[in-house]
């Protein structure tokens, strides 16, 4: 959804950016009086629109940056211990209820790993890594029940691509 939004906005800015040069070739021989004016007023015009556009969509794509927030304080949030190991990963428990705040703190037994939630339409739904001798909490919640899969997203040795399991995200009733 972004990403497409993000190519249409380029596309129309690059066409832009032609339609300007192209008028800017196209007056560049002639002499006329103003003409000079003429350019720098329209290099004016497109700053600001440039500027129109692309402050809306920077704030709003910050307001979507991929990393968790500590949920609002009005649900206890679910603990959820996430241990990678060389080459697996240790979780506990791994049923949790939909729609509840989740906190997974995530470490190592061994060496870093990548510690990656992917819902059923294999995008990562959260990530953060898993380090030896650290404990990182990534803060959830799953709006849809269903099977979810954790993947390491660090190569980590030989079986990287072996680690992966599920969680299982239950419906609220
Ligand atoms: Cu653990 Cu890659």
């Amino acid at each position: 959804m972004l990403q497409s939004i993000a190519w249409q906005v380029t596309v129309a800015c690059v066409a832009l950016l032609l339609l300007v040069f192209g008028y800017i070739a196209l007056n560049a021989g002639t002499k006329s009086e103003g003409a000079a004016d003429s350019v720098a007023r329209l290099r004016g015009w497109v700053f600001w629109v440039l500027v129109a556009v692309f402050v809306p969509i920077i704030g709003y794509t910050l307001t979507d940056l991929p990393y968790s927030a500590p949920h609002a304080r009005n649900a206890e949030p679910v603990l959820v211990k996430a241990v990678g190991h060389q080459w697996r990963w240790e979780i506990d428990p791994v049923r949790v209820p939909s729609r509840r705040p989740i906190e997974f703190h995530v470490s190592s037994a061994d060496v870093n790993h990548g510690f990656a939630i992917y819902d059923a339409d294999l995008k990562v739904v959260a990530q953060t890594q898993a380090m030896p001798g650290y404990t990182n909490v990534l803060h959830v919640s799953f709006d849809r029940p269903g099977t979810y899969r954790v993947l390491c997203l660090e190569y980590c040795g030989l079986a990287h691509h072996n680690m992966m399991t599920e969680i299982t995200v239950t419906g609220t009733n």
